[in-house]
């Protein structure tokens, strides 16, 4: 990579050993069911997440809404904390595709009070139903759920009889924060979404999985959104890898993140959120007024890019591409540029 890119983990290239997978790819079209390369990454999906079944979506935010849209009926609650990414960064597709209605839990960063959950929670014969509770570990916050809390929620859901979908984009990082297998997070829920393409450098693709009734009915679904892909083999093949090899090392990355944050914290007028690093994101807070365009040209020109700063808050994401001497640079570079 030409830049040191902490903008994300989305931002990952595939390997070269996806692309030489790629080109060999076998193929078949998947809308009939015929590509080999996909039917192996989503029984190899199923497996990993200890579901029965798995499906292969272009994208996170297709997965996420792919299983809105299977749980419930037009016009059912979603129950959700307010900072989910269901909520802050997916165009409003639940109303738009499920016409499901969030509704929005006080929450810190991702967690909801267990007793708001249940309060929640709209008795049979109501109208609106609650069609389903949506989790998200690890949370974009860069936190990670404790499976106690896990467990509370799933306790909640089968009393009343809600299934639960969980956003696990970086679900392979939340296991590794655990020190557990992803499926051991994913049994709390019905349905689980986990992204090929951030961390684990696939160029594209998500997995939806839950039981083989659910996922067959999303695979129809698929269909109304479009998502319905022929030769994916071609994107599966990267994602196998990406399942298989990139999700056994990021914690890798996870050091990364702490040496950043370690890094940062010494610097005069930074406030870094160390107890919020658990995986590969640090979020740093400027405890003075900082000129964000100056910030941003001046990281830049030293060959860094990441996103502005939102409220005072920087979010910094390593990944795969990023080794400890671009850590060490980005905190000198930080630093100069904030003397
Ligand atoms: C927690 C979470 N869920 C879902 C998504 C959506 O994934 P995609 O960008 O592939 O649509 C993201 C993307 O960053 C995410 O961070």
């Amino acid at each position: 990579m030409k830049f040191i890119d902490l903008r994300s983990d989305t931002v990952t290239w595939p390997t070269q050993e996806m692309r030489q997978a790629m080109a060999q790819a076998e193929v078949g079209d998947d809308v009939y069911g015929d590509d080999p390369t996909v039917n192996r990454l989503e029984k190899m999906a199923a497996e990993r997440l200890g579901k029965e079944a798995a499906l292969f979506v272009p994208s996170g935010t297709m997965g996420n809404q792919l299983a809105i849209f299977t749980h419930v009926q037009r016009g059912d609650e979603v129950i959700t904390a307010e900072d989910n990414h269901i909520v802050m960064h997916e165009a409003g597709a639940a109303a738009i595709i499920a016409g499901a209605q969030l509704r929005c839990l006080r929450s810190v960063k991702g967690r909801v009070d267990l007793h708001d959950i249940e309060s929640t929670i709209r008795r049979s014969g109501e109208a609106p139903k609650t069609g389903l509770i949506c989790m998200e570990n690890a949370h974009s916050s860069g936190v990670v759920h404790d499976l106690y809390y896990m467990r509370q929620v799933r306790d909640i859901a089968d009393r009343h009889q809600v299934p639960i979908h969980l956003d696990g984009a970086r679900i392979f990082n939340a296991a590794a924060w655990l020190k557990v297998d992803a499926s051991t997070i994913a049994k709390y829920s019905d349905s689980v979404m986990f992204c090929l393409s951030k961390g684990l450098c696939a160029p594209v693709g998500s997995i939806l999985a839950g039981t083989y009734d659910f996922v067959e009915r999303a695979r129809q679904k698929r269909r109304i959104m479009g998502g319905g892909m022929r030769q994916a083999g071609i994107l599966a093949a990267a994602g196998i890898i990406a399942l298989d090899k990139m999700s056994l090392r990021v914690h890798e990355d996870h050091e990364m993140a702490v040496q950043l944050a370690s890094l940062l914290e010494q610097i005069p007028g930074v406030r870094v959120r160390m107890e919020d690093v658990h995986i590969n994101m640090v979020f740093i807070q400027f405890q003075r007024p900082v000129n964000t365009d100056e910030l941003m040209r001046k990281l830049k020109s030293d060959g860094i890019i990441a996103n502005p700063p939102n409220n005072g808050v920087m979010r910094l994401v390593t990944h795969y591409y990023i080794d400890p001497e671009m850590v060490k640079k980005t905190a000198d570079v930080l630093s100069k540029a904030l003397a």
